[in-house]
């Protein structure tokens, strides 16, 4: 058993906690993981402001023992028993260290900001949201759930539903995987990044365009699971380590020419891997590729440092400063917001994470 979970238990037979996670956006990218949810390469990540999850659990001792969990789950006030085997297997993972967890009955509702078919995966959202109500069962004083040490613990579990879910618990840039440059750098959970960051990136924007809002065709899970015997996998780790190093001094200085070029590589370099794995897959639509081209011409042609990044499927986001924001959003409506599915876009921002709902 880790130091961080000795002794952590619930005294209350009944209760009810909520909160409310946010998405994140990756600019290193974690694709690669070995047993126990440890990343095969560290990540960096932007926490969102206005895409998250609501969720409230309420708990109720039960009245007899029994060797299963009792969960009822509910989204949008629907319930949804295929959401129950994810997480049943989260709470599997996270039982040593809650080891309450078979002795409660479980409601669990949840909400997500953004549109469920948007093709935005709310899993990270979501654990981390879970994972932050089943912490919070465990204080003895509310004063507690504010301290570091709380959400260090929260993004530990949230790490065991979903990788990139220890990226949501805190804001506004989180950096998680162990890697040299970094000092306080852990596989086990993510931490705020500690070094200066230039004002240019307060308040960055980012526009996510909906370019295909069904289910992808290969899950992150297995697309994870082709890294093990990927030719290019150990470069590309040893690459994230170098972008990790690069982005301390691009994030210090507020130099965004070296931001733009670094976040599109990694882009690129996530889907390279899907386009050489055995076997391979394709998560970008030609749309996709129509707006990555529209961007490029129109910073060459503006100077505008608008960029775009990828996660695991076809959504572009674009990625501007605050002070480029009308300039950047006149040209998504008039260029881009076309190649979205039924015109769908998203905006954000950098946000400061959880929140503790009353
Ligand atoms: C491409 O966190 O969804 O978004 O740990 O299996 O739940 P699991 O995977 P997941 O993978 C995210 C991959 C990514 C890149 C990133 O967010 O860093």
């Amino acid at each position: 058993m880790i130091e961080l979970f000795k002794d952590l238990k619930t005294t209350s037979d009944q209760g009810i906690t909520s909160w409310e996670a946010p998405s994140n956006i990756a600019l290193v990218k974690y694709w690669g993981k070995f047993k126990d949810q440890i990343p095969a390469n560290p990540s960096l990540s932007f926490t969102l402001s206005n895409c998250h999850s609501k969720t409230t659990l309420n708990y109720r001792l039960r009245s007899e023992v029994s060797d299963d969990y009792s969960i009822d789950f509910y989204l949008d006030d629907e319930p949804k028993e295929d959401f129950i085997p994810k997480i049943k297997t989260f709470f599997d993972r996270i039982e040593a260290y809650l080891p309450f967890l078979k002795s409660y009955d479980f409601e669990i509702r949840s909400t997500n900001s953004f549109p469920h078919s948007s093709g935005i995966a709310s899993s990270a959202s979501g654990m981390a949201a879970l994972a932050l109500c089943l912490l919070e069962m465990t204080v003895k004083s509310i004063e507690e759930t504010n301290s570091e040490d709380f959400y260090q613990k929260a993004s530990f579990l949230a790490r065991l539903g979903s990788g990139s879910g220890c990226r949501s618990i805190e804001g506004p840039l989180v950096q998680w995987g162990s890697t040299p440059s970094i000092s306080n750098s852990s596989d086990l959970f993510g931490i705020p990044y500690p070094t200066d960051i230039h004002p240019v990136f307060e308040n960055y924007q980012d526009c996510i365009l909906i370019v295909h809002k069904g289910s992808k065709a290969v899950s992150s899970t297995v697309g994870h699971q082709l890294m093990e015997n990927h030719p290019f996998a150990k470069q590309r780790f040893a690459q994230a380590h170098q972008h990790i190093e690069k982005l301390i001094a691009i994030l210090q200085s507020g130099d965004l020419n070296a931001f733009v070029e670094l976040v599109e590589l990694e882009a690129l370099t996530l889907h390279a891997m899907m386009l050489t794995s055995n076997p391979n897959f394709i998560l970008m639509k030609p749309n996709t590729l129509a707006i990555i081209e529209k961007v490029r011409e129109f910073r060459a042609h503006t100077g505008i440092p608008i960029c775009f990044t990828l996660d695991a499927g076809a959504n572009v986001h674009l990625l501007y400063p605050h002070k480029d924001a009308i300039a950047s959003f006149d040209f998504i409506l008039k260029d881009l917001v076309a190649y979205c599915e039924n015109q769908q876009y998203i905006c954000d921002q950098l946000g400061m994470g959880a929140k503790r709902l009353s």
